[in-house]
């Protein structure tokens, strides 16, 4: 196929070369947004008088066309094309002719390229935000239902103090909030159009750039030329939002995944997701968990590889940079398919509360509140700390626990202890009696569901 570029070439590439500068294989996801653009830009040459009235709306009918018929599946990309942007301007000219030639006027592949990349994001940024507050209302249920269910919270793994189930997945619903708005952050900086940069310096006709970027939705246009053509940092930023969301999802899936075996038992996947072993009949595995952690992997790789690309690149574009399509079309697809199967997998997940119970029954999980009863009562902290920590090693020569020791032997220790001891360090009342703001307490709990709820319904 003779190449747009061909004037000055008295040889075909070569056909090795030919495959490898190609980019259509992957590019061509961006046909929507390639299409758009040039819609955008034949009407600001239409109206800047720069071609013929007539010659712009038919290549817009054209244009049109080729999107409808890309869409219904009637057109299929021809990959002997270069790249997407080729594919649509030849198909654009085989179909009316000489007016498609004038579509590429004051325009190059390098803000056409920088545009479509910028377009594509946007999208896909904003399906992700619409699946990642799906997320966070998921868990919202999820903690509703378990306002009730103690289970010990750890420090280093070790039974620590107690908490509710709701309060534990609410930090998830946090972390996800921030990404959402990490992820906002990203779109409204990039969220200026590069169209009119053309090849590197501009353009000598008299284009209007605000026009093309009022059209596409932006802000406004990139005030440098260069710039507007090698700016890549919004591609950077996402890849490393991406990157600490899929971060979250693996801290996720590793508690899943811990409290799914047999050692913990506090929650049970649905059997829609999970799997079981070729050879062991008893096994059911937390597989779609351990794939979102191990996806996390790819995703930083992404973004390592996209910063890596960039560094050496002097001004302005250069062809290493269709490197950047694929890791991000990559991190994207990776972001969106375990958002996907994270949801209903949470949703569907149900909660064992009488296993959580046993657990922190049996792990002291009480001593804090047992030396905070001493200090309310007038013992000073350490005194009271180092008191509890001689009970506690007292309970566990005699195997027992705190809750059973009797007052006798408290008052052995300190003649502050009184009987109202027991209420006071009844898991209960250790979770009731954290009120402080953000902790595990009732109030708080509710007070972190209606932010969240009120944050997915902004
Ligand atoms: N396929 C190219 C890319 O993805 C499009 C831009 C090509 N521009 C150029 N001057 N070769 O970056």
């Amino acid at each position: 196929m003779e190449k747009m570029w061909a004037g000055r070439f008295k040889k075909e590439l070569d056909k090795t070369a030919n495959d490898f500068n190609s980019s259509i294989s992957f590019d061509s996801k961006m046909y929507r947004q390639d299409i758009t653009g040039s819609m955008a830009h034949a009407a600001m040459l239409k109206a800047k008088g720069i071609i013929p009235a007539d010659a712009a709306d038919t290549i817009i009918d054209g244009l049109e066309k080729i999107l409808a018929d890309m869409e219904s599946g009637t057109l299929a990309v021809d990959l002997e094309c270069e790249d997407i942007h080729m594919f649509v301007e030849k198909v654009l000219t085989e179909r009316i002719g000489d007016a498609g030639k004038m579509l590429h006027t004051a325009r190059s592949r390098n803000d056409q390229v920088a545009l479509d990349l910028r377009l594509y994001m946007r999208d896909e940024v904003n399906e992700i935000i619409a699946l990642l507050l799906e997320l966070i209302d998921v868990i919202c249920d999820k903690a509703e239902e378990n306002r009730d269910a103690i289970m010990p919270g750890y420090t280093h793994l070790q039974r620590a103090q107690p908490i509710t189930f709701a309060h534990h997945i609410l930090a998830y619903g946090m972390m996800l909030r921030r990404d959402v708005t990490r992820l906002r952050d990203a779109l409204a900086r990039m969220n200026e159009s590069p169209l009119g940069s053309c090849a590197l310096a501009g353009t000598t006709y008299d284009t209007d750039r605000d026009m093309t970027a009022a059209a596409l939705g932006f802000d406004g246009v990139m005030l440098n030329s260069m710039d507007g053509v090698s700016d890549r940092d919004y591609c950077v930023e996402l890849m490393s939002a991406f990157a600490t969301l899929m971060m979250h999802l693996s801290r996720f899936s590793e508690e899943i995944i811990l409290w799914s075996s047999w050692e913990f038992k506090f929650v049970e996947l649905d059997d829609s997701f999970t799997t079981g072993s070729s050879i062991m009949p008893q096994k059911k595995n937390s597989d779609m968990a351990e794939l979102v952690r191990g996806k996390t992997g790819r995703v930083y790789g992404n973004l390592m590889g996209m910063l890596t690309v960039l560094k050496g690149l002097p001004l302005a574009y250069n062809k290493d940079m269709q490197e950047d399509k694929e890791s991000i079309f990559d991190s994207v697809e990776t972001v969106k398919m375990c958002l996907k199967v994270f949801c209903p997998m949470i949703a569907t997940m149900s909660v064992i509360k009488e296993n959580m119970l046993r657990a922190a029954q049996n792990g002291f999980i009480n001593a804090t509140d047992l030396a905070d009863y001493l200090v309310k009562k007038g013992m000073p902290f350490r005194t009271a700390y180092k008191t509890v920590g001689q009970l506690v090693a007292l309970c566990i020569d005699e195997k027992t626990v705190l809750e059973e020791l009797p007052l006798e032997t408290y008052r052995g220790y300190s003649d502050l202890f009184r009987e109202d001891l027991y209420n006071e360090i009844s898991l209960k009342t250790c979770v009731e009696k954290r009120i402080s703001k953000g902790g595990t307490g009732l109030a708080s709990v509710n007070e972190q569901i209606a932010f969240l709820r009120a944050f997915i319904g902004e």
